[in-house]
């Protein structure tokens, strides 16, 4: 996959891009577009607590990479009027690490957890009661004499964010009082959100190529943001400044982003299933060796977005590939047809031949 493809889809933000990252992340709810239903249901929530002068509940959020789960975090703490404090799954080592943040929060602070469905299971263990009871539970002494003692917390509230729902253990996830999966955003949102960005960078973007990017970014504002930013550099550097659609569209085919929004990777795990599989049932393993990717890297980044569009299917025996991505790929299917998969072909072929089997 050429570097650019890499970094376009890449879950983590270079350094560079940390700073413009910031100021391109909303602040408060009214500016975050999309995720209707999670927002009104915060917005009640926050509500509700900031009447009664109580925490807000634990909330956790999952979804894909780059749809806004750490920017919701933020905009909760900024609305209840709290202060955030930022951790992951795997930053926290030990139980101690856990109880030493625990212990320092303030009343009713806001604790986040990235990729918590990566915590290890005896730090995971001092977060049960402290998220039902606010209490930290500390074993002090060795042996016949040791004795347990229960600490009193402040009342925090957990916000775990997770592209891994499936991968957190239950006791976990019920402790969770609100549990929001976001969605990937519908074109017209991420023009909003495209247009949004190019206000904040000093662009003057026009509407179709605000809509372009936004259509091509596989539903993920993250994404749209860094084509945007591409797209910028390409008017500057070719274009004479001008980010119009044709600069739009020179910046994307230089990216090697189909009309779809899909990149080199998208499509090898397609034409891979497709070809070297003959449309598959096949394991994400095999699929990760052959086209070199790791297997983690392809189900939360690559999947979720083929699962949607309809192009790649989860089977029990394996990933499967549709009629509607061989067609994007230009490829005649391949048979023999895999079981599952017969009936699927067949109502293809009827609908091409005008409801004729
Ligand atoms: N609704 C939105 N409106 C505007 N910008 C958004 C929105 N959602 C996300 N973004 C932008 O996309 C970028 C990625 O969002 P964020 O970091 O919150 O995603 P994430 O879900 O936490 O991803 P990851 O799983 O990789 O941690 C942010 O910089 C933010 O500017
Ligand atoms: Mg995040």
């Amino acid at each position: 996959m050429p570097p650019d493809a890499e970094r376009l889809l890449a879950a983590t933000l270079g350094d560079a891009e940390v700073e413009l990252d910031l100021s391109l992340r909303p602040r408060v709810l009214a500016e975050f577009p999309g995720q209707e239903r999670v927002k009104e249901n915060l917005l009640i929530a926050i509500e509700a607590a900031r009447q009664r002068g109580d925490a807000l509940d634990h909330i956790l959020l999952y979804g894909p990479p780059g749809l806004g789960k750490t920017t919701l975090g933020n905009i909760v703490a900024r609305e209840m009027g709290v202060d955030i404090r930022t951790t992951s799954g795997p930053a926290v080592e030990r139980p101690g690490d856990l109880a030493s943040i625990l212990t320092n929060l303030k009343q009713h602070d806001i604790l986040f957890i990235d990729e918590v469905h990566r915590l290890a299971r005896p730090v995971e263990e001092i977060l049960y009661p402290a998220m039902e009871d606010f209490a930290l539970d500390l074993v002090i002494g060795k042996g016949p004499g040791a004795r347990s003692v229960r600490l009193a917390l402040p009342q925090f509230t957990l916000v775990g964010a997770t592209t891994r729902y499936a991968m957190m253990s239950a006791p976990l996830r019920d402790r969770f009082g609100s549990v929001y999966r976001l969605e990937f955003y519908d074109p017209p949102t991420l023009a909003l959100i495209v247009r949004r960005s190019a206000h904040i960078l000093g662009l003057d973007l026009p509407d179709a190529a605000a809509a372009e990017i936004a259509r091509r970014s596989r539903g993920t504002p993250r994404i749209a943001n860094r084509i945007l930013r591409r797209v910028r550099d390409f008017a500057q550097v070719r274009a004479g400044g001008s980010v119009d659609l044709a600069a739009t569209r020179a910046a994307l085919e230089l990216l090697n982003v189909d009309d779809l929004g899909l990149d080199e990777t998208d499509r090898a795990v397609l034409r891979c299933v497709a070809e070297k599989f003959a449309g598959g049932p096949v394991g994400l393993d095999t699929i990760a060796a052959s086209i070199s990717e790791e297997p983690d890297t392809i189900m939360d980044v690559y999947e979720p977005f083929l699962l949607q569009l309809g192009f790649l299917q989860r089977t029990p025996r394996g990933r499967v590939v549709t009629p509607a991505a061989y067609r994007h790929l230009g490829l005649v299917p391949s048979p023999p047809l895999a079981d599952g998969q017969r009936g699927l072909w067949e109502d293809e072929r009827r609908g091409q031949e005008g409801g004729i089997a």
